[in-house]
């Protein structure tokens, strides 16, 4: 990686305007739920308030300037969080054991770390290891705010504020859109002809990337049809009302096993609602963040990378693979990203947004799932600042994800950038579509 020039006033600011909307996600949550873990694999939420500064002091300050840290024992506790990926080490770090500070001790913690780190911006010699720290920082904090929001979804609608809610919503959300979709739209697939597909960054002419996007490449990519539009609630409710979540040979061993353990019937962001215990089809709910929704049969259904590929072999299709993401969106520029609002909108609500193919929504409105395996690029390297962040998760078991969802802050939203999580992980932000020859 060859960075050269910083701009320590945009920096600052990138930093600032961070660290604000993170305060406005955790004013999010009723105080009496600090502790609690909302998703089981993860840590309590008190974690998160001190692991984002904390971590900004161990990439930039301590890995990235090579001066110490702020408080040796709270930056330690902070350090890292619990793989929500991997069920195997869910023996939390932190585990029912570990004393929590108060929130008062959390927060006075972080602002000697914003010191620490703004101070270090301000002395910034160009060095690349600093350079490389200080993005690193940026961009992670800015990736745990979808993990946040992610999280604050599964957290009981008792515990949360909506009120405080407008901080972190732009103007001109979403929910005014609510014009439908074409039903030709719907069924519609576009041919991708062969071709090449530019893969991965060019460590020459990046000035941030993390190690998994490197390095650039070609890949060639035989010609493929996909579809216009992400797979629809509406469409999903098809796949389940004809029995898609009992027909084993739909399944993986993995999401049938899965399916089958936690008793999976639905995707995560819905909610059945028997009406009567007499009436056999539940009416559906999305769990929208503040308050259970009328199933909106125009978004995309969210759902894991297994449900993804049951519904795909269901229809005879398949994921589009990373290469043929790339392709499918060669000329798309984003739509509903960067904290647009805390739900996905219609499909194909930003027309103006389709790649030079005609594919809708690929930058925005949920993360696709594709087939490809995470795996490293030819030329991977481990970056100092953050040596675990690919490495620990190259196990054949994690899925790329392309593009970007609702809570995805622009400054991650680039062709190169990688995103990744277990084939039967349900609750991220992520929708799909099908591919064929
Ligand atoms: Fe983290």
């Amino acid at each position: 990686m060859i960075p050269t020039a910083i701009d320590t006033a945009a920096a600052i600011d990138w930093y600032r305007r961070n660290r604000v909307r993170s305060a406005a996600i955790f004013d999010l949550i009723e105080p009496a739920a600090y502790y609690s873990r909302p998703i089981s694999l993860r840590n309590p939420i008190v974690f998160y308030e001190g692991h984002l500064p904390a971590f900004s002091v161990l990439a930039f300050v301590r890995r990235g300037l090579g001066r110490p840290g702020v408080d040796a024992r709270l930056e330690k506790l902070f350090e890292r969080g619990i793989d929500p990926d991997s069920e195997t080490s869910a023996v939390p770090r932190s585990g029912a054991a570990t004393v929590w500070p108060s929130r008062d001790e959390v927060l006075s913690f972080a602002r000697a770390c914003d010191d620490a780190v703004v101070e270090g911006m301000m002395d910034l010699a160009g060095a690349p290891e600093a350079i490389e720290g200080l993005y690193t920082a940026l961009e992670h904090e800015a990736m745990h705010q979808e993990t946040l929001l992610y999280m604050w979804h599964r957290i009981p609608y008792s515990q949360k504020l909506p009120a405080s809610s407008q901080e972190i919503r732009r103007s001109g959300g979403i929910d005014s859109k609510e014009n439908s979709v074409s039903p030709e739209l719907l069924s519609s697939c576009k041919e991708i002809a062969a071709g090449t597909a530019k893969l991965g960054a060019s460590r020459s002419e990046t000035v941030f990337g993390w190690d998994n996007e490197f390095d650039a490449h070609d890949v060639h990519v035989p010609a493929f049809d996909v579809d216009v539009l992400p797979v629809t609630n509406a469409q999903f409710l098809e796949f389940i009302t004809t029995g898609g979540y009992a027909n084993r040979v739909l399944w993986d061993d993995e999401g049938w096993e899965w399916i089958t353990r936690e008793r999976v019937t639905h995707p995560a962001f819905w909610i059945s609602r028997h009406p009567t215990p007499d009436t056999r089809d539940p009416q559906w709910q999305w769990r929208g963040m503040f308050a259970p929704l009328p199933l909106p049969p125009d978004w995309p259904v969210y759902v894991s990378h297994a449900e993804a590929s049951a519904y795909a072999r269901w229809k005879g299709r398949r994921l589009m693979t990373e290469a043929e993401f790339h392709r499918a969106a060669e000329g798309a520029t984003p739509g509903h990203a960067d904290f647009a609002g805390f739900e996905p909108i219609p499909v194909g609500a930003h027309p103006e947004t389709a790649s030079v193919y005609g594919v809708h929504d690929l930058i925005g409105n949920g993360w696709e799932w594709t087939s490809t395996v995470f795996a490293p690029f030819q030329g991977f390297t481990p970056m100092r600042s953050y040596p675990e962040y690919s490495a620990d998760f190259f196990d054949g078991r994690h899925y790329v994800l392309k593009g970007a969802s609702p809570a995805t802050a622009k400054e991650l939203i680039r062709p190169s950038f990688r995103n990744w999580f277990r084939g039967t992980y349900p609750y991220v932000y992520a929708k799909f579509r099908t591919a064929g020859q």
